[in-house]
């Protein structure tokens, strides 16, 4: 956790919303512009959940996530396969066991207390439950339709043979088992800033995320 002494030095700004939402994108930017070590903490379940996939073992076996959690293969982060839809809808399976989320939560904690400059942690419970004390939360939506448009075009649109339907319906299934599930559901902070994207392109994100970040600097 933050130590208070150290925090006039370190910027520490947690990043949550749905899936597809544009949080990866912005988590980088916002890192490059203020200096800050990033982490895409659902690199992190979706390894755990490939992991499960690559050796036949089904999601909804808390005790076997647990134990892929815990002994987190790190080569898996490179692998392309880790971005498929697959491999998403899996990892909100994974995610939903206490014993998965309690596994990847020091991990997480150390990442932000390491970092020289401070951290950008982008996930859906950051400002809930792994950096409470965030500096600056954000909660970045966009409507869902918006939202499963982008994650088609990143998979490859129409030459990808993904139907568009197909990927709107994953994302519809994946908020709803994040938002539902009854350990750290996806919610936003009540101190978060909520920003949606839904009519503003990566760089208007970028410039909303930066008056928020650079509000709190200067106050
Ligand atoms: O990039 P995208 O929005 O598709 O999702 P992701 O951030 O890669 O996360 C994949 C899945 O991991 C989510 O649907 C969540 O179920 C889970 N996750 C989580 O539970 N907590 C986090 N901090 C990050 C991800």
């Amino acid at each position: 956790m933050n130590d208070p002494n150290s925090k006039k030095d370190k910027l520490v700004i947690a990043i949550d919303g749905p899936a597809a939402a544009g949080k990866g994108t912005l988590a980088r930017r916002i890192a490059q512009h203020y200096g800050l070590r990033f982490l895409d903490t659902g690199a992190l379940y979706r390894a755990v959940a490939l992991a499960m996939l690559q050796q036949g073992l089904d999601p909804d076996d808390a005790e076997a996530a647990a134990q892929m959690a815990r002994n987190l293969d790190i080569t898996l982060l490179e692998d392309p396969a880790l971005r498929e839809l697959t491999t998403g809808e899996a990892a909100s399976k994974v995610a939903r066991h206490p014993s998965v989320r309690a596994a990847l939560l020091d991990f997480q904690r150390c990442f932000a207390a390491n970092a020289p400059t401070g951290a950008v942690l982008d996930g859906r419970d950051i400002g809930t439950v792994v950096l409470p004390e965030a500096d600056v939360k954000l909660f970045i939506t966009a409507s869902a339709e918006v939202r499963a448009r982008r994650r088609w075009l990143e998979l490859g649109g129409e030459a990808s043979g993904v139907p568009f339907e197909e990927v709107l319906q994953q994302v519809l299934e994946r908020d709803a088992r994040d938002a539902e599930r009854s350990t750290a559901p996806m919610k936003p902070a009540a101190d978060a800033h909520l920003l949606d994207t839904t009519e503003l392109d990566i760089d208007a994100a970028f410039q909303a995320a930066r008056r928020i970040i650079d509000a709190r600097l200067n106050s």
